[in-house]
């Protein structure tokens, strides 16, 4: 979803968009408006196995991994694998080209946290065997594996750890608080609290996180950081859904159920100090205006009146090039290798 929406902003600023994407979790219908696009190249692969040959490159944005709950526990091995021998490949693929890499991690690297706000020096509380170790794990592993090639390849990469960021394109069946309230109080359907609904989440728009995204790859002084991207604002479960329904005006009642997936977070919150002083960044969307865009999208797509989508959106990794290096694709040397595994 978040690729999406960063493919068409740099499509929209003149770039040259490669997105690489194995569709595990995202769907095709999010690139619809880039597509036909000249500058824009959907390449169909999976970033664990080798990749295509490419033409220069000079930024690599790697966004690639399941994000939610039900997407990483049905695939919790290919989670595993796409933050560590998906990660190395793009590292060594910055490295070839000389290229920028962003490796977006998440505030779940935080787990259910004993500091807050969470600030980037928290060091988290996290169960490397629980039901969410595939993805908290594979983040940090992730992490650690980005800063080993900052300091021993000189690699100019960067780390943003996402918090709960939501727009147009959610995945309404992926079990997220977003999507799945609003489709539900759409619908006439009971809305699903997960728990008691006074754990907090802070949800960021999806263009406050591009933006983030954008200028945490385009400040040199962002090389070898780690940078908190999300919104402050922090509400109880509960309350996002009391805004939902508000907004919608709809009279589905709350059903309380036991979290999907375990060590479900009770608080989450960041600490944006870091994002402000070094890129000059900060979330500019509230709460009620990007549920209102999102819910326009959502009426669209389950056909219940034409809202024109505010912004499209993409998936996976992304590499940019200038438009003055059109060298054609390559298909990779050997087509359907067999997943290599890191040391
Ligand atoms: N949305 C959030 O709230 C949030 C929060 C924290 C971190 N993040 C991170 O941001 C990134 C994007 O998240 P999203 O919400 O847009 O999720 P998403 O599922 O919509 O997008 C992730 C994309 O990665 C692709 N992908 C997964 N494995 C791949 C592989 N091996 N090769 C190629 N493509 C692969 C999926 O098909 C999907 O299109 C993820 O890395 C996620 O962990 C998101």
């Amino acid at each position: 979803m978040i690729g999406s929406h960063l493919c068409e902003r740099l499509i929209s600023t003149g770039h040259e968009v490669i997105c690489v994407d194995n569709l595990i979790t995202g769907r095709r219908a999010n690139l619809k408006a880039l597509l036909s696009h000249p500058g824009f190249h959907f390449v169909q692969h999976d970033v664990v196995l080798e990749l295509p040959t490419f033409p220069r490159l000079h930024r690599v944005y790697h966004l690639a991994s399941p994000a939610s709950p039900i997407g990483y526990t049905r695939s919790p091995i290919e989670t595993l694998r796409v933050n560590s021998e998906g990660t190395r490949r793009l590292l060594e693929l910055a490295a070839l080209h000389r290229a920028r890499l962003l490796y977006t991690s998440t505030s779940e690297i935080y787990g259910d946290p004993l500091e807050h706000p969470q600030t980037e020096a928290y060091r988290g509380n996290v169960s490397c065997t629980g039901p969410r170790s595939m993805y908290d794990e594979a983040k940090r592993y992730g992490e650690a594996l980005t800063m080993a090639y900052v300091r021993a390849r000189h690699v100019d990469a960067r780390i943003v750890r996402i918090f709960n960021t939501y727009g147009p394109r959610a995945d309404a069946d992926d079990g997220r608080l977003v999507g799945n309230l609003i489709t539900q109080a759409l619908t006439g359907r009971a809305m699903t609290i997960y728990g008691d609904g006074t754990q907090t989440r802070s949800l960021c728009y999806v263009s406050d996180t591009v933006e983030g995204l954008i200028q945490a790859m385009e400040s040199a002084r962002a090389r070898g950081e780690v940078i908190n991207l999300g919104n402050p604002d922090e509400r109880t479960v509960l309350e996002c859904a009391r805004i939902v329904r508000d907004l919608i005006g709809s009279t589905s009642e709350f059903v309380f159920m036991p979290p999907a997936v375990g060590d479900d977070p009770k608080v989450r919150c960041p600490d944006i100090r870091k994002g402000q002083a070094l890129l000059g960044w900060g979330p500019t969307v509230g709460i009620r205006e990007g549920l209102t865009h999102t819910i326009a999208h959502f009426r669209e797509v389950l056909g219940m009146g034409a809202v024109r989508d505010p912004q499209p959106s993409t998936n996976g990794t992304l590499a940019s090039h200038s438009r003055r290096d059109r060298t054609p694709l390559r298909a990779p040397a050997r087509a359907g290798d067999a997943p290599t595994r890191s040391s």
